[in-house]
């Protein structure tokens, strides 16, 4: 048989590795480290195998486990002691994750990244101020303004505590531009933000939520976080983020979202970022539980995908596992 073209050609061992045109590196990965002020030992996370909430005393130990991986940056998530209506221990000085952060800035050499939001840090879990308005609906909703300001507060306060780069994710309107004024103001002007810029009102987010107990006490997200059916309006998103000075983009979740990471890649020169969330890790350990898909395999896969899709930085609950697994190949 004659055949001109014969793709398989390339696909022989030892020639694959060649042509392959994505490559993951532990360098790619941002791993997710959750600190727990309300417990002196770690809980695990029942809808997160593998990953766990740490007492303060031991963010250094975990920190350093990831960088035993070649992984070199992580990203903070607190669980406060206690919450309120306003979240005031989100931007206090002996808050959790400013401790925390404290602590493995003087210890390690991890690329310390902050998330900057308030729904682990009020009662009522939205990401925001409250205020009423009554002929709206929901009549009870973040007030986007007065939340701008807490918000660089909060920044601010992780910036003190040593964080290298801060990670709003209140899909508050205005949030790069205030959080980046503040910053400067208070001569941070080295320091990054990584915005999400683009993040939906997803079903993905539920372990998360377990994990830091950061579920709304009423209503859901809806009415800041985006539509999942949009993608024009995510370029608009990312492209009032630049304007702002956002220096790395965010898109949130990924695996769902592939075409609006190909799509913020293709529009825009900054790096992308994509979130990897917690529904999208627990799905796959929950099928590979069961025994219906090989995870190491799927995992990779997944990632990859998201790699070719056009991000350059990618935070996953898989990072530890796939870089270890990278580092010995
Ligand atoms: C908000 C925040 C959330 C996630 C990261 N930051 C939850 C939400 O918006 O409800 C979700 C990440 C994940 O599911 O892994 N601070």
């Amino acid at each position: 048989m004659i055949l001109r073209q014969r793709p398989r050609r390339l696909r022989r061992d030892g020639f694959r590795g060649l042509v392959s045109e994505t490559t993951l590196s532990s360098s790619d990965f941002i791993a997710p480290v959750f600190v727990d002020a309300t417990t002196d030992k770690r809980v695990p996370i029942d809808s997160m195998p593998g990953h766990e909430r740490v007492p303060v005393a031991e963010a250094v130990d975990r920190v350093e486990e990831v960088l035993e991986t070649g992984i070199e940056s992580v990203i903070i998530f607190g669980v406060p002691e206690s919450k309120d209506s306003s979240g005031s221990r989100a931007w206090a000085d002996d808050g959790v994750v400013q401790r925390a952060v404290r602590d493995i800035t003087r210890k390690t050499d991890a690329f310390i990244i902050t998330d900057v939001c308030m729904c682990e840090y009020t009662d009522h879990g939205h990401c925001g101020i409250l205020e009423e308005r009554a002929h709206e609906s929901p009549t009870l909703t973040v007030a986007n303004d007065a939340t701008l300001n807490r918000l660089a507060q909060i920044a601010i306060s992780h910036a003190d505590a040593g964080a290298q780069m801060v990670a709003p994710s209140s899909m508050t309107d205005g949030m790069v531009e205030a959080i980046r004024a503040s910053l400067d103001e208070h001569g941070y002007e080295d320091i990054p933000i990584m915005s999400t810029a683009a993040k939906y009102e997803s079903a993905f987010y539920g372990p998360f939520r377990e994990a830091t107990e950061g579920d709304p006490a009423f209503s859901d997200r809806r009415h800041y976080q985006m539509n999942s059916a949009n993608v024009r309006e995510a370029m608009q998103e990312v492209a009032l983020d630049v304007e702002q000075g956002a220096d790395v983009l965010m898109v949130k979740p990924a695996l769902a979202y592939l075409d609006v990471i190909r799509a913020v890649r293709k529009e825009f020169d900054h790096p992308v970022a994509a979130y990897n969330v917690s529904g999208e890790y627990a799905m796959l350990h929950a099928a590979a539980e069961k025994g219906w898909l090989d995870l190491d395999t799927v995992a990779r896969e997944s990632v990859l995908s998201i790699k070719r899709a056009g991000a350059d930085l990618i935070l996953t609950y898989f990072a530890e596992t796939i870089a270890g697994s990278l580092s010995k190949e």
